[in-house]
């Protein structure tokens, strides 16, 4: 029996969500956060808290750590040390810090894309040169290692999405070798964002960066958060782990300047919390998830065979094939939400490659899903072709 409910309908309106903050009837599902209560064990640590009415500055215990190395030892058999991680109030926060820190302007970064669209802001902000490495479009999105091996050369960074936000698939330990021997040898950053990393819907475990290359590679960077999972990115609470100690402190020493590097009162015990009993929900979400999923699939063609989810089975964004009906993602979005009040991010958001595609967030409850098939099925109907 499911301990955790998926179903329970929560009006986020007026909360001061940033997805929320739509028109009255509008269906939201763009942004990456979930529409479900947190497991009551985080919202009761989060109310111990409150009652202590007393909310001064707060440093990070090392009962914090040892919560993510349980976790990361009991669900991925991976060990992790203690010293090996840096806290940051976000992962976003923690890239550009470091894009900032050990990069400098003109600096290359490399991306597979279509990729989450605030990295190209982080790139932008510190001045650094985008190579875009597009994923071989065919059934797994696979990477162009000939043109990957070109970018990387004289490259600074590689950023990593793992799992890939918005494709949803993971990368295979052979592909992540790969990265590791191409960056090693060409004397680039790794940065893997794992920020989606348990959202495994099918029960195939992701497998991290820090699973491959970290021991034998002392310049990557893997960045963790309980953000998704557990949907308390409003918290802001993630860290960085890197092995070596020198590229540890630098990355420490840039958080601080940034002053990212503190917690906020509450980002502490409720992720604690999270991280000693969160097993069971997440494998309970990760189950609603996917048949989420395949309610979207099955709908899709039933109803609608024109449009093709393209998307794996990590994440929650489901990326859809839309071009048969339009090849301009952003123009589609906006009239499906003119005609509809259905928001959906389109395709163009993460890269020139994303075009003639929208990403739809499935974190949320099935009735709300039900709804956004119809809205899509009416506006298709309707408008056959633009
Ligand atoms: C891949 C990826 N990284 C980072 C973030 C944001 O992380 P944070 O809120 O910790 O900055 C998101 C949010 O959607 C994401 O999809």
């Amino acid at each position: 029996m499911a301990k955790y409910n998926f179903d329970t309908s929560i009006n986020r309106k007026e909360t001061y969500s940033i997805r929320w903050d739509v028109k009255d009837g509008e269906l939201p599902l763009n942004i990456a956060d979930m529409d479900f209560l947190v497991m009551p064990e985080i919202e009761k640590s989060i109310k111990s808290r409150a009652e202590q009415a007393c909310y001064g500055y707060t440093y990070v215990p090392d009962s914090y750590y040892e919560a993510y190395i349980r976790w990361w030892r009991d669900r991925h058999n991976t060990r992790l040390e203690k010293d090996w991680f840096v806290y940051s109030k976000s992962v976003v926060a923690s890239i550009d810090s470091i894009f900032k820190h050990l990069g400098k302007p003109n600096d290359v970064v490399v991306m597979l894309t279509p990729v989450y669209n605030v990295f190209f802001n982080c790139i932008e902000n510190n001045n650094l040169v985008l190579k875009e490495c597009e994923f071989i479009i065919n059934e797994e999105f696979s990477i162009d290692w000939i043109k990957l091996e070109t970018q990387l050369r004289g490259a600074k960074f590689f950023l990593l999405c793992n799992p890939h936000n918005p494709l949803g698939r993971k990368f295979t330990i052979d592909e992540l070798n790969k990265i590791i021997n191409l960056c090693k040898q060409n004397n680039v950053y790794v940065i893997s964002d794992e920020i989606h990393g348990d959202i495994d819907l099918n029960k195939g475990r992701y497998i991290s960066i820090l699973n491959s290359g970290v021991t034998r590679y002392d310049k990557v960077i893997t960045l963790l958060s309980p953000s998704k999972m557990f949907n308390v990115a409003g918290l802001h609470s993630s860290v960085a782990v890197i092995s070596n100690n020198k590229l540890k402190e630098m990355v420490q020493n840039g958080f601080w300047q940034d002053d990212i590097g503190e917690p906020n009162y509450f980002a502490i015990d409720p992720i604690i919390t999270a991280f000693s009993y969160g097993d069971e929900y997440v494998d309970q979400l990760n189950s609603y998830l996917n048949e989420n999923r395949t309610f979207l699939i099955e709908f899709l063609i039933k109803n609608l065979p024109n449009l093709k989810i393209v998307s794996g089975t990590y994440t929650y964004l489901v990326w859809i094939d839309i071009s048969c009906y339009s090849k301009d993602s952003r123009l589609f979005a906006k009239r499906l939400q003119e005609a509809t009040g259905l928001v959906v991010a389109p395709g163009i958001n993460y890269g020139k490659s994303g075009e003639g595609y929208i990403r739809l967030n499935i974190a949320t409850p099935r009735d709300n899903l039900i709804d956004a098939c119809n809205r899509l099925m009416n506006y298709i109907s309707e408008n056959e072709e633009e």
